[in-house]
């Protein structure tokens, strides 16, 4: 039976599948939801905006979905998300959700994470607390370190900076403007507060992620949760309206092999990835790999994403809008897929493929083979789609069938996809 534990910063983890900060997180009834279902861990939802001066009334979730199809197990969605002051206050439901007239004070707060911490003992689910709001918002150090040192008081076994989540709030452009400012204060301010590991959200929007992962580890950083979502605006061209909110976070499985690219640059932050030029690479000149914890937070919802996430370097995974759209069951599912590849692949424990991939290097990437479309003649319809689609005109009609011209072709694979009728396989090119 493979085992999916995972050890990081005096943690021990059951299994690599965090719940990301968010609805699913935001009080004892949701956190507990997570944990029967199997999650190693959770992140309690930040509430630091809610008790910050100028936010004195509750905010109501913002979320929609957007997909071809209504299987989001399967198939690809796209998510926006953020916060949106209530326009009806509800007197009559508990602090801490969407819309409730007063929001809980620290000390409420404090209680509330606590209860979380009683009811994670039942289930080996290790419990991170998520402080403070990304952006402009929150510059005052001394709100780092009281948060910091309550949520320790409240028994977490970690806490997590919200210092890049939410894209509406700009996290990226701030860090780009003053990185020590927006992103080493608050991990230098929580420190003060606990001994706690410190883990630092960093934004994908308008910044250097992978600059921004060193920034952070330098400042003390016990670990970083790069974050894919991106400040987006809608635009309904039918009505002419203007967009009804701003910049909401907009994320997605689509974004995975993005955030691949930027685990993996991180793991190997003084080399660019490029393997075109032979000659000698210049390095970037600020900053080695980063050799922290990486727990990715965007676009999980196949045990391959987070098995992708760990061959690339990464420790673990987060998982947010996949539980809102499928439920806390997605653990189950998750966990079984990982198994059934570790199974099939000899692997025994995480450490066995974490941190597995490497690039071609340029000598090696010499000997790629060039892809060749093989044309079954018996097959073909001569519908001309191939030859439509072909940017580089390699194929053309000859006796109403598809026929190539191997000097013009680049091996795109583009006429192998158009194909309607399956009639074009591919070969190797030969040298
Ligand atoms: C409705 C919603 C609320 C969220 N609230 C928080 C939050 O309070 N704190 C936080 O750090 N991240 C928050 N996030 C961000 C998620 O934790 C996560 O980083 C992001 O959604 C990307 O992961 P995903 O693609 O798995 O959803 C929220 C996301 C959503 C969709």
């Amino acid at each position: 039976m493979a085992d999916l534990s995972v050890s990081m910063c005096g943690m021990k983890l059951k299994n690599p599948l965090i719940v990301g900060a968010g609805p699913n997180t935001k009080n004892t009834t949701t956190a507990l939801n997570c944990m029967k279902a199997g999650f190693g861990g959770i992140v309690v939802r930040s509430l630091h905006m809610q008790h910050a001066d100028d936010v004195k009334t509750s905010t109501r979730e913002m979320y929609r979905v957007y997909g071809n199809t209504k299987d989001f197990t399967k198939h690809l969605y796209s998510f926006q998300s953020t916060g949106a002051p209530v326009r009806k206050m509800r007197p009559d439901i508990p602090l801490g959700w969407g819309g409730a007239t007063t929001v809980p004070t620290l000390e409420q707060w404090t209680e509330e994470v606590a209860k979380i911490v009683r009811a994670a003992k039942d289930y080996d689910c290790t419990i991170i607390a998520s402080l403070g709001w990304c952006g402009s918002n929150l510059t005052d150090e001394s709100l780092w370190t009281t948060e910091a040192a309550a949520m320790e008081k409240a028994g977490v076994n970690a806490v997590e900076l919200h210092t890049g989540p939410s894209p509406a709030t700009e996290p990226g452009r701030y860090m780009s403007m003053d990185s020590d400012h927006y992103l080493a204060m608050p991990i230098r301010a929580a420190r003060k507060g606990t001994k706690l590991p410190i883990f630092a959200k960093i934004p994908v929007d308008c910044c250097d992620a992978v600059g921004m992962a060193q920034v952070a580890e330098k400042a003390g950083a016990s670990g970083v949760v790069p974050v894919t979502r991106w400040s987006t605006i809608s635009v309904d061209v039918e009505n002419e309206t203007a967009p009804e909110w701003r910049g909401p976070g907009m994320g997605g499985p689509w974004s995975v092999p993005i955030m691949n690219g930027l685990i993996f640059r991180m793991r190997h932050a003084d080399k660019p990835i490029t393997y075109l030029f032979s000659r000698e690479q210049g390095k970037f000149p600020k900053g080695g790999p980063v050799t922290i914890p990486i727990i990715p937070s965007g676009g999980v919802r196949t045990g391959a994403d987070v098995i992708q996430y760990l061959m690339m370097g990464g420790d673990a995974a987060q998982i947010c809008a996949q539980v809102i759209l499928e439920g806390v069951q997605v653990a189950g599912r998750i966990d079984k897929e990982m198994r059934e590849w570790m199974d099939r692949k000899g692997y025994k424990t995480l450490a066995d493929f974490r941190g597995k991939v490497n690039l071609l290097q340029p000598n090696q990437a010499k000997g790629i083979p060039q892809w060749l479309p093989i044309i079954d003649k018996e097959k073909c319809t001569g519908c001309q789609r191939c030859v439509k689609a072909c940017p580089n005109v390699a194929l053309s009609l000859q006796d109403k069938k598809a026929k190539l011209d191997e000097r013009f072709c680049e091996g795109c694979r583009t006429c192998y996809y158009v194909c309607p009728v399956n009639a074009i396989t591919l070969g190797e090119a030969k040298d």
